[in-house]
């Protein structure tokens, strides 16, 4: 019989991940430590990568932590060169790192405009550009961009977060050309809509605190909408990269992958 869950044993493989403190990047930090990869986690927020870290190594997993931003590109770099540095070589490179945008496109300033091209557009093909640098000379790699089911719906408020995640999945598209004859794929996740922090704004009260009523109210509305019925937790998209990072996934490349409960972003 074909033994198909050794395809999802990743012993020894090297995963870089961004964002990895909070979210889809920490339940995939924990996914991927517990099919046996090698963690080296980056966020800006550097006690909340730590303690992805200190909760992968206290179940006996390798991990570590590194405070970057990734919207520097020396930042992103020195991230997969510790991993390199650490653990020889880098397998898999997961630009999960992000941030919502919500402002109708007469409102945006030209501030606002920047930082969110920088941290959820350029930040990924600067992840892209240092793993390669790597993954090239080693003749493989995998590669996962974070997407978004906004590229796939028009909706008012959302036109600078649909450009930046539509730019990710054409960069996915386009690499995957360029480098799956060197033995490197590069597939997108284009998640719907997922319960993390990432969305807190939809349920918090005046304090910032979370109010379990809007919580529940939250999820009842978005989930409505998809045809699961119900809205997606971290722990879906987690299984979306364990996915690709499998064997099962190794003649797929410039794909976009939509965990999304069968609806791509409602409004
Ligand atoms: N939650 C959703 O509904 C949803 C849907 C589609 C796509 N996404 C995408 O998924 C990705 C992860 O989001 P999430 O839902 O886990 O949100 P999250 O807020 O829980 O996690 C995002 C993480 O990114 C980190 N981060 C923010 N700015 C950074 C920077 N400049 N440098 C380094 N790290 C930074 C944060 O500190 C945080 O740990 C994002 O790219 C987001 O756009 C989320």
């Amino acid at each position: 019989m074909v033994d198909v869950l050794a395809g999802y044993d990743l012993s020894g493989q090297v995963a870089v991940l961004t964002g990895a403190g909070s979210g889809i990047g920490k339940a995939s930090a924990l996914t991927l430590a517990a099919a046996g990869a090698i963690i080296v986690g980056g966020d800006i927020d550097e006690a909340a990568a730590q303690a992805t870290a200190d909760e992968i190594r206290d179940s006996g997993g390798i991990a570590s932590a590194v405070r970057t931003d990734v919207t520097s590109r020396a930042q992103v770099d020195a991230l997969i060169d510790s991993a390199v540095a650490s653990h020889g070589r880098i397998d898999i490179m997961g630009n999960i790192a992000g941030i919502p945008h919500n402002k109708m496109v007469a409102e945006v300033t030209d501030d606002e405009f920047e930082r969110i091209l920088a941290i959820n557009m350029k930040s990924v093909f600067y992840g892209c550009q240092g793993a390669i640098r790597h993954m090239i000379p080693q003749g493989s790699g995998n590669i996962i961009n974070i997407s978004s089911g906004a590229i796939d719906t028009p909706a008012p408020t959302l036109a600078c977060y649909a450009m930046t995640k539509a730019a990710v999945a054409m960069l996915t598209k386009t690499l995957a050309t360029e480098v799956g004859p060197e033995g490197i794929r590069v597939n997108a996740v284009a998640p719907g809509v997922i319960h993390t922090n990432f969305s807190r704004h939809n349920y918090t009260d005046a304090e910032g605190n979370e109010d379990p009523e809007r919580v529940e109210k939250y999820k009842k509305r978005f989930g409505s909408m998809a045809p699961l019925r119900r809205v997606g937790e971290a722990q879906d998209v987690a299984d979306t990269l364990l996915f690709l990072c499998s064997t099962g996934a190794s003649f797929m490349t410039g794909q976009i992958l939509r965990p999304n409960g069968g609806a791509a972003m409602p409004w």
